[in-house]
Order: structure tokens, then sequence, then C-alpha cells
């Protein structure tokens, strides 16, 4: 007869067989990319390198002899992730740490003169730093917008169109935006773009639906600007593209999930979640795949083109723009 602690132990440990399996079977979907040429001689500018998808697209890059700058608010943590590199890859690649923060345009401005005086060329941007924060909490950059979209849209807007001749230098080069699928459900209202109204029913608990409408809507400029951009920049030698990594486990969310939201979500966690190494092969793809040399303005997802279901229109993309560089002209909300 079989003993009771035999039974004990097994039903947990096919569970977990069980959920590995399912697991495994899921993420078959999930799609690689497969370029592996070496990159040495090629300088790669990563916002936020020092944590989720932005380290593990660095750790790879690096893996292909490239030269990396870590562009991170916070230079400590720029060192250690550094650190941590070399401690698995002694040997490859170059590692820069350098700071940024993307909510201050005074920072973004003295990063930039850095860069200018360090380096002759950059082959490839990488914007894919990103903050997710409750809306209550009303957080605002150090210039005072709305921190989503001062950070993961106007930051990045403003480092791009100053690093633009960098990017000349070494065509053909490549912008890649990290957006997110999320940006089909953004909304953008040109009257309240810091989302005031919004913001105050938040905090009064008056909040309609799931999603962020700060996030959504940044990554909604994300996609607005790598538009814009492409088309401005068309036969100049530099593509501009834009990808979602799909949902990773990263420390995106630590400010908006609390250790319970993922025991109640495991199920869909399990059977959804990426790592962040499985989140950088789109982004990979899109810095390094020569099968799409010379194709600009796309989005992909999976490594693949991905048809947004956003209707895009050409006023709305005009106007995200010009109001772009009135906020940053002006340094405040307009
Ligand atoms: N994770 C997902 O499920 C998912 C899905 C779709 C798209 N994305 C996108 O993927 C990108 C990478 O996010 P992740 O998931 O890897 O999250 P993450 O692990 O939190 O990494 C975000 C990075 O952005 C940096 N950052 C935040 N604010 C900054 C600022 N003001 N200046 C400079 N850097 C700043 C963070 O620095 P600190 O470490 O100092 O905070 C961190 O290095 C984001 O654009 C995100 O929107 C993520």
């Amino acid at each position: 007869m079989v003993s009771s602690h035999v039974v004990y132990a097994a039903v947990p440990i096919s569970v977990i067989v069980a959920l590995g399996l399912i697991r495994k079977w899921r993420s078959r979907s999930w799609a690689k990319c497969t370029s592996n040429t070496c990159l040495r001689g090629k300088t790669f500018l990563i916002t936020g390198a020092n944590s989720g998808i932005g380290y593990e697209t660095a750790k790879t890059l690096i893996r292909r002899k490239a030269r990396v700058i870590f562009a991170c608010r916070d230079i400590t943590k720029a060192k250690e992730a550094i650190a941590e590199i070399r401690k698995e890859q002694p040997s490859g690649g170059e590692l820069i740490p350098m700071q940024l923060d993307l909510s201050s345009f005074e920072s973004i401005e003295n990063f930039v003169e850095v860069v200018k005086a360090g380096f002759h060329k950059i082959d490839v941007l990488i914007n894919n730093a990103g903050v997710y924060v409750p809306l209550k909490d009303d957080a605002k950059t150090k210039d005072g917008f709305e921190l989503h979209m001062g950070v993961n849209h106007l930051g990045h807007f403003y480092l791009t169109n100053l690093l633009i001749d960098h990017l000349r230098r070494a065509t053909p080069s490549r912008i890649v935006i990290v957006s997110s699928t999320l940006h089909e459900q953004g909304k953008l209202n040109f009257d309240d773009l810091n989302l005031r109204n919004e913001i105050e029913l938040a905090k009064k608990g008056k909040v309609k639906g799931r999603h962020n409408p700060g996030y959504s809507n940044s990554k909604l400029m994300n996609v607005y600007f790598m538009r814009s951009l492409a088309s401005q920049l068309r036969g100049t030698g530099i593509d501009v593209n834009a990808c979602c990594p799909g949902f990773c486990s990263t420390n995106l969310f630590r400010n908006a999930l609390r250790w319970y939201h993922y025991i109640l979500m495991a199920p869909v966690l399990l059977m959804f979640m990426r790592s962040a190494q499985q989140g950088s092969e789109t982004v990979l793809f899109c810095a390094t795949d020569y099968s799409i040399e010379g194709k600009t303005g796309k989005f992909y997802r999976d490594c693949a083109e991905y048809n947004s279901k956003y209707l895009f229109d050409k006023t709305e993309e005009t106007k995200l723009w010009e109001v772009s560089e009135q906020m940053i002209k002006a340094r405040k909300p307009l």
C-alpha cells in the first residue's frame, strides 16, 4: 500500500510539473531573435539598462561584443548591473555607466553633452526606460509633468531629438522605441494631457475601468512619436520602429502590485507572463536583425510586424509632436 506521505508529496510535485509543462507549451509561441552577428564596433545606448528588459537586452548585446551605454537614473544601479554582467561575461563588449534622469530636461541636456563629448556616433538608440505608477499618487516629473507622459514620452522625445546627429553619423542606424500593445487603450485629450481630471477622480477612488490611462497614453505617445519620426527620417538611413516586449516579470509594476496580487493572479501570470529575458527578444530583433534593415515606421511584437488596433490619425500625430515641442520649450505643463 502507498503510504500517505508519498501521496502528500506526489500531489504538489505533480501540480508543479504540470504547471511547468503548461508554461513550456505556452512559451513556445513567444518568438526568439535569431540574429547572432558580431556587433563589435557598434555603439548601443539603452535607457533604463539596469533593470528588467533593458538589462537583459544589454546582456545579450555584450555577449555579441557591442559597446553599450547604460543610461540610468541611478548611477550606482548602473554600475551594479554592469558588475553583475561582467561576473557572468568577463570578456566581450564594453559597458559604460552613465547618469540620465528622464524626468528632468536639465539631466537630459547634461547627459547629451557628455555623450557628444565622449562618442563620435550612436548606432542604435533603445528608448526602453519606463514607469508605471498608480494614478492616484499624482506623481510628476522634476519639470511638473504627469509622470508617465513626462518620462515615457517627453523625456525620450527630447533625448532622441538631441541625439539625431549622432545617429546620422552611424547610418545605417536605428531607433527602437519600447512601447506596449496597451497603447491601443490610450486616448489623447489635448485639453488635459496631464490628466488632471482623471487624477482627481483616482484620488477619490472613482476610476473607470482597470487600465491606467497615464501609462496607456504614454505608450500611445511612444507609437505616435515613432510614426512621426520615421516619416521625417525616411531615406536618411535611420530606421525608427516601436515594439511591445509582451507582459513580463520585471520591476515595472513594483508600485502597483502587492505580493497577494501575484498569488491571486498566479494562473494568468503562469500563462502569459514572460521572463525579462523572453521580453528582450523583440527589442533585440528590432535593434539588430538584418532582415528588417531599411524598414521603418513599424510596430513589432514577437519578432514580427504587428498591426495595431488603434486608429491612428495624422492630425493627432502632428498635434502631439507640436505640443511636445512646446512643452519642452516652455519647461512646464501647458
Ligand atoms: N514589463 C512589462 O510587462 C512590459 C510590457 C510592455 C512594455 N513594457 C515596457 O518595457 C520597458 C522596460 O520596462 P521593464 O518592464 O523592464 O521595467 P523595469 O524593470 O522597471 O525597468 C524600467 C527601467 O526604467 C528606468 N527608469 C524609470 N524612470 C526613469 C527615469 N526617470 N530616468 C531614467 N530611467 C528611468 C528604471 O530605473 P530604476 O531601476 O532606477 O527605477 C529601470 O531601469 C518600459 O518602457 C515598459 O513600458 C514592459
